[in-house]
């Protein structure tokens, strides 16, 4: 194999006629294909593998990405006559930060193609006069047209198409070598895929900790961390951001977010948190004097503190149900809703046991007395199925940092038709009103928001370093499937079922609970020495009452449960 030459040790002449540029502009749309082309027959495990301490074919190609941010800005330099271009970071700590090894491939694709397809359309619109603009490269120290610098961007692909095609040859060589026999089609070296049963290295979860505490905060994709990492860096360079994407931003991650709810985008609002999420629902729900506002006992506070204060403020009242032995929360509830209801906020399961409510019932009871159903589903949605159109809430909302493996600081509020038109939101933000995509005509005042839930969405809500993150996060959620996420964790929250009765635990009948989390109560109660145990053993639950709270993931294996059981018995029996 011929060892290709530095990039750094390459010298140009730039002199292709101007009329060249269509054809350069070619060569700048094929890298995400010829990228997708290099690594289609390539197993996964190849393509993270670095040589002689090289870049990795998926770093190659990463890293492909990751220069799309330079080329934008660059891309604004010339047009706006900067005389010398941004310097390229010589020692590329983005790509050295980024963990492209870790991240999926098909992702790590999809990447390449964006990027560049967002750049490219730019360079597309250009005329003659604009592709013949100079400016200096500061590391070449030559001038270069902006024609030359597209030129220059092609053969930088071409340099790392071949560093990849190299890094993927140099790895199937090697495992050869090693014994580990692959096949000319590679069959014995299984790619990573999407499936359920080898997700954990998509996660940043170091070997030795176990982790079954999704219901407090979800571990990170490592897609999420270099779509943050991204996101960071090109909030840097705010001059490159055009109007447009104020907006483009939000509204994919809308559309995901409806689609993991089953709902149409429209009906989607961006919020910071559930609290936010209930008070904007307080705000708009009618309470008469001496009316009822339906909650769980114990329930997580942010679904009920709004409407304690909505109760002082009406004269209303609270009313929390309990659950006698042997009842489920939805025959309590469907006790307690009677004539005096206005509202009834429930979750889909209990955050302490994930036991279960089944919201078509409830759903159908509080409609059959004319009050409002508000969901606090921040502990099912992404590893629940929920049927919307059989629900019918008024309100449903969730935190995007647990089962929806999201950043913290963006949930999500779907807002049935009947208040969108006239609901009132929480802030006035100018981003919420209609036009606000005009910003030359921002100080034309209107009384008229933006279409659907948007008057809900919080201030801010661009987000423009957790929208990516986000945004991911529910990519990655649809491309599994709430479906099969569910019956995964199913099968696990069956093995603690099964182990907890067998070490005396109590355990909720399995048409009690949801299939995703599960809480076991000790019979003699929780040990003292059970928090020590668990941080010794590096095992991670919650602890909620005098529950032992299991959350488990696709990232946990039958081992981590067995292991849980391990601690359990040594300190709890
Ligand atoms: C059921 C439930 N709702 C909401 C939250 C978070 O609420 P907020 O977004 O208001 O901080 C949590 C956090 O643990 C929760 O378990």
């Amino acid at each position: 194999m011929i060892k290709p030459v530095a990039w750094t040790a390459r010298t140009f002449t730039f002199d292709l006629p101007l009329n060249m540029f269509p054809a350069v502009l070619e060569r700048l749309h094929g890298t995400p294909a010829d990228a997708a082309e290099l690594v289609s027959h390539v197993a996964e495990e190849l393509c993270n593998r670095r040589w002689n301490e090289k870049w990795s074919a998926k770093e190659n190609l990463g890293h492909l990405a990751d220069l799309d941010l330079l080329n934008e800005q660059r891309l604004h330099e010339f047009l706006a006559g900067t005389p010398v271009l941004s310097a390229a970071d010589p020692k590329n700590r983005i790509t050295e930060a980024a963990g492209h090894n870790q991240v999926p491939m098909a992702l790590l694709l999809e990447r390449l193609r964006t990027n560049r397809f967002n750049w490219v359309r730019k360079l597309e619109a250009l005329n003659e006069d604009e592709v013949a603009r100079t400016a200096f490269h500061p590391r070449l120290q030559q001038p270069m047209r902006l024609l030359d610098w597209a030129y220059f961007v092609a053969e930088h692909d071409d340099h790392h198409l071949a560093l990849a095609r190299q890094a993927t040859l140099n790895a199937a060589r090697s495992t050869a070598v090693a014994g580990s026999a692959v096949g000319e089609t590679g069959e014995k070296i299984q790619p990573t895929t999407y499936g359920i049963p080898t997700d954990r290295e998509l996660f940043e979860i170091p070997d030795g900790v176990t982790y079954l505490n999704c219901a407090n905060m979800a571990p990170q994709l490592r897609s999420i961390t270099a779509a943050g990492i991204n996101a960071v860096r090109a909030k840097a360079i705010p001059w490159t951001l055009s109007t447009p994407q104020w907006f483009s931003g939000a509204e994919e991650l809308r559309s995901l977010a409806a689609q993991v709810i089953g709902a149409d985008a429209d009906g989607v609002a961006l919020v910071p948190a559930v609290s936010y999420a209930i008070a904007t629902a307080a705000a708009n729900l009618p309470l008469a004097s001496g009316q009822t506002i339906v909650v769980l006992d114990q329930e997580f506070p942010s679904n009920v503190y709004a409407w304690r204060e909505l109760a002082k403020t009406k004269n209303g009242r609270v009313v929390t149900v309990l659950r006698k032995a042997g009842e489920n929360w939805t025959k309590a509830l469907l006790q307690a809703i009677d004539e005096t209801t206005a509202i009834v906020a429930v979750p889909h399961c209990h955050w302490t046991d994930g036991s279960k409510v089944d919201l078509e019932v409830v759903g159908e009871s509080t409609r059959g007395v004319g009050a409002a159903l508000v969901i606090d589903a921040s502990q099912s949605l992404g590893a629940s199925v929920l049927d919307l159109e059989r629900v019918k809430p008024d309100f449903l909302t969730a935190v995007g940092y647990k089962w929806l493996l999201g950043p913290y600081g963006l949930g999500y509020l779907y807002v049935a038709p009947k208040w969108r038109e006239s609901g009132i939101p929480l802030e006035q933000s100018w981003l919420t009103r209609a036009g606000s995509e005009d910003f030359s005509r921002l100080v034309d005042y209107t009384d008229d928001y933006r279409a659907g839930a948007r008057r809900f969405d919080m201030g801010e809500f661009p987000q423009f370093v957790l929208a990516p993150m986000a945004i991911m996060a529910l990519k990655q959620i649809l491309a599994w499937g709430v479906v099969r996420i569910e019956a995964a964790l199913s099968a696990m929250t069956e093995r603690v079922a099964q182990l907890a009765t067998e070490s005396n635990y109590s355990v909720l009948p399995a048409a009690d609970r949801s299939a995703h989390l599960i809480g076991i109560r000790p019979r003699r109660g929780i040990s003292a020495e059970l928090p020590k145990a668990l941080k010794e053993a590096n095992v991670f639950v919650s602890i909620r009452g005098d529950s032992i709270r299991v959350a488990p993931h696709l990232y946990n294996k039958a081992k981590d449960i067995d292991l849980l059981f391990e601690v359990l018995r040594r300190t709890c029996t």
